[in-house]
């Protein structure tokens, strides 16, 4: 029989050890994972996050790898191109969604001109993302061009998710936001890189607007996961940026693209509401308020 003070202690620390049992048992996603996953043909699940609130609800809803993708530069900042965004702007970002999550995959973006300069500097940016935000990876644009750098920043134990086909990072060079790779001679150049950054140790690569065959290739060519935007159904996992996916974004439909929601109508039906009810002194109303 215990005694009343006795029994409050026990009901405490039942409690402690009950959430932190709970807390522990939570799978997190790690790359050995997401090889696991490819290996059994299991679908990798990702979407951009830049946020804490909407970074909660994707993990809790069990999304596998959160990107917090250079993306933010276009649906967080409003710029035309992922290229003003700068590194400060992506660790900020990296340490909202890192707060938020307990279970999936953090990957984050090298943004432009943080590593494109030479090894060093990518690896200085990639240590200050690992250091900074808790994220658990990076992801940068190029296949052999930027192989030095990969390398250096693997070296020093950080996972490298690679990014071909269409790289936004370069869209003055391609000039179009159209598909990559159609032509023989670039689908082999990607076919080899792809082979590339498997060898060199990457742990997944994301391919981007390409035909859907080529990504089916490329997928069966290599052991790492491959994530497919606009690559068709036969890679190993798909990725969306969020904002998209929801349509809170309305203003394009590229044809990869599938909107689960429409929040910008919902959002902006919502607001009016709201408005409306404040002009009509319909809110607050008796119950909302002291
Ligand atoms: O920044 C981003 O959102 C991305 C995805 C489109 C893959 O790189």
């Amino acid at each position: 029989m215990l005694t009343p003070l006795k029994s409050i202690i026990h009901k405490f620390t039942h409690n402690i050890i009950s959430m932190s049992s709970a807390q522990s048992e939570i799978k997190r996603v790690t790359t050995q994972k997401l090889r696991e996953m490819k290996d059994r043909g299991e679908k990798i699940s990702m979407l951009t996050g830049y946020d804490f609130s909407m970074a909660k609800i994707l993990d809790d809803a069990g999304i596998d790898i959160i990107l917090v993708g250079d993306s933010a530069s276009n649906v967080m900042a409003g710029h035309e191109t992922t290229l003003p965004i700068t590194l400060d702007q992506m660790i900020y970002h990296a340490q909202s969604v890192v707060r938020a999550i307990k279970r999936c995959f953090v990957v984050v973006d090298l943004p432009f001109g943080s590593y494109q300069g030479n090894s060093r500097e990518a690896l200085n940016s990639s240590i200050r993302i690992m250091k900074e935000t808790g994220g658990h990876g990076i992801k940068l644009e190029g296949g052999k061009e930027v192989g030095e750098s990969i390398i250096r920043i693997l070296t020093a134990g950080i996972p490298v998710m690679g990014h071909l086909g269409l790289t936004p990072q370069s869209i003055y060079k391609f000039g179009t936001y159209t598909v990559r790779a159609k032509e023989e001679e670039e689908a082999e150049r990607l076919m080899e890189d792809a082979k590339y950054l498997e060898s060199i140790g990457c742990f997944a690569l994301v391919l981007e607007k390409i035909p859907a065959t080529l990504a089916k290739k490329v997928s069966e060519s290599i052991s790492i996961p491959v994530i497919g935007i606009g690559a068709g159904p036969h890679v190993d996992g798909q990725v969306l940026v969020t904002h998209d996916m929801l349509g809170i974004t309305h203003e394009f439909q590229p044809r990869f693209l599938r909107r689960y929601m429409n929040l910008y109508d919902d959002i902006k039906a919502a607001t009016q509401q709201y408005i409306s009810d404040i002009k009509n002194k319909d809110f607050p109303n008796e119950k909302e308020q002291y």
